[in-house]
């Protein structure tokens, strides 16, 4: 198991144990994170699981895909550096302490 701190929409922060082999998109939705739709249920095809990577993790992650790229295109406000696609993210050792937040909206 390995940290995550999700800061939701409303600023509140949700320190969760996430079990390694799920994504971060599956860890969000089994605790309930708010702000997370992920309406296709992780085949990226959606972009609602959209978050931000916060401050030096961003290049502790792995690269995105092509098509988690193109996926990002359709969420709402993405920024080049620090957005991911939450399904997109397998959770391993290496990410404990990982932060993320949430953005104020999906799509
Ligand atoms: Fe749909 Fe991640 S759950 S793109």
């Amino acid at each position: 198991m390995v940290e995550v701190t999700f800061i939701e929409p409303d600023g509140n922060r949700r320190v969760v144990s996430a079990s390694v082999g799920l994504t971060l998109m599956e860890v969000a939705r089994n605790d309930g994170i708010r702000g997370i739709e992920a309406e296709c249920g992780g085949a990226c095809a959606c972009s609602t699981c959209h978050v931000y990577i916060a401050g030096d993790w961003v290049d502790r992650m792995s690269e995105r895909t092509p098509i988690e790229e193109d996926m990002l295109d359709f969420a709402h406000e993405p920024d080049p550096a620090t957005s991911r696609l939450a399904c997109q993210i397998p959770i391993s050792e290496d990410l404990d302490g990982l932060i993320i937040s949430v953005p104020q909206r999906q799509c």
